[in-house]
């Protein structure tokens, strides 16, 4: 199987990613939001279908929690999705799955039964362009800093996530 890194990506066939922590209601959704402002501040909506999703259920249909959505819209960014389950078909639908941290990492592989889709994991901090750790912090109980940082942390690793898959795009 082709690495999502080999993908062309055009119209027709866009690249889809989702992002992944525990609740969906904090780091993944943040992601989610930022990666989809990036590629709409370039231009580049039909070629990126962008969802983020969590291993857990406790919050499922909730809103983004209020001090994610506070830090995102900040920087002018709306945080507008709804917490869902990871489910093991999203394991196919998607090119390129991304865990906030190895716990995250860990219950995607074990969803991959016949580890057909190890190939799509990754860490999102794998694209990180700031050397450290490879897990956002899980900042749900604790304060305002915690936010940011998370905040930080995925729009680094974002920008630089999209700035490798903007060059697998194929115009017609
Ligand atoms: P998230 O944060 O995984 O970034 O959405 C959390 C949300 C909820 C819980 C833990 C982390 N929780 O224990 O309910």
């Amino acid at each position: 199987m082709p690495t999502p890194f080999e993908k062309p990506i055009t119209k027709e066939d866009p690249f889809n990613l989702c992002f992944v922590c525990l609740g969906n209601i904090c780091r993944s959704p943040t992601a989610e939001g930022v990666f989809q402002h990036l590629v709409k501040e370039r231009g580049l909506d039909p070629y990126f279908y962008v969802d983020s999703a969590g291993t857990g259920a406790y919050h499922v249909g909730e809103a983004a929690n209020s001090k994610s959505q506070e830090m995102a819209n900040k920087h002018g960014i709306e945080l507008d999705s709804r917490a869902r389950k990871f489910e093991p078909d999203d394991l196919k639908e998607f090119d390129l799955i991304l865990a906030m941290d190895h716990e995250n990492f860990d219950n995607l592989q074990k969803l991959d039964l016949k580890n057909e889709y190890s190939g799509k994991l990754f860490l999102m901090r794998e694209f990180d362009p700031k050397p450290g750790t490879k897990a956002v912090p899980d900042p749900y109980f604790g304060g305002m800093d915690g936010f940011k940082d998370v905040y930080d942390i995925v729009y680094r690793s974002c920008e630089a996530l999209l700035n490798k898959l903007e060059k697998q795009i194929e115009e017609d």
